[in-house]
């Protein structure tokens, strides 16, 4: 059960909306814990393809994930004493992951690792299904979008920032795909809770958004 004296911000969007920048620099600027749901997810993924099981196996695939215990140390994530913070970044395991999420059981086992992330402070946690399934109760929820064209391009300015290759038109069709297979599945989809502020960053810088989301926090309270 949700302990409601615990205050919690959601932050929930598509793929690539900067939910990730937006949610660490919000928790710094009020002291509280971070959750990247969507890294248990990734992690359960690598989990499971380096065991070996075939993402059709669903059952394999949920007690793998009943039986994860990564640590989140220094801004590292660990899996089995190994530092798995790039491996789950891979295009490998963004691919599977978007599979293994799918799953009902996958889903079940890493809620509970999710609602222990609800500590004092308070907790930000960003995903796709924080604020109308892992934290009902939240104080604040905001669902974050932006355009596939507009997320795309962020993307690709990370990209050839960092020195690597990227096709536009590409990437627009793949956060299209994404953003269909997160929207379209049963078990929570993608959507804005009904009490969600909706926040469009097409047009707006971070220091905009993480300073909108701190005035709507001080306005819940
Ligand atoms: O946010 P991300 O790109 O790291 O998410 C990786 C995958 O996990 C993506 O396919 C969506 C899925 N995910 C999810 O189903 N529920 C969440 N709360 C977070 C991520």
């Amino acid at each position: 059960m949700s302990d409601k004296s615990i205050p919690v911000i959601t932050l929930d969007g598509p793929a690539a909306s900067g939910k990730g920048t937006i949610a660490e620099r919000v928790a710094a600027s009020l002291g509280f814990h971070y959750l990247d749901s969507g890294a248990l997810y990734r992690i359960a993924t690598l989990a499971a393809l380096k065991a070996g099981v075939s993402l059709d196996d669903a059952e394999s695939l949920t007690a793998v994930a009943e039986k994860l215990s990564p640590v989140f140390k220094d801004g590292r994530i660990f899996l089995e004493g190994e530092d798995v913070t790039l491996a789950i970044r891979s295009e490998e395991v963004s691919a599977a992951t978007s599979r293994v999420a799918v799953i009902p059981g996958v889903r079940c086992a890493l809620f509970e690792l999710q609602k222990k992330a609800a500590q004092l402070p308070g907790l930000v946690a960003d995903g796709r299904d924080m604020g109308t399934v892992v934290f009902p109760d939240a104080r604040l929820k905001v669902f974050m979008t932006a355009t596939a064209r507009v997320r795309a391009e962020r993307r690709y300015k990370q990209l050839i920032g960092r020195g690597e290759t990227a096709d536009l038109e590409a990437l627009t069709a793949d956060l299209e795909e994404r953003d269909r297979r997160d929207s379209k599945r049963e078990t929570a989809p993608l959507k804005p809770a009904d009490d969600a502020r909706i926040l469009d960053t097409s047009d707006m810088g971070i220091e905009e958004v993480v300073k909108k989301v701190l005035t709507w926090w001080n306005d819940a309270q």
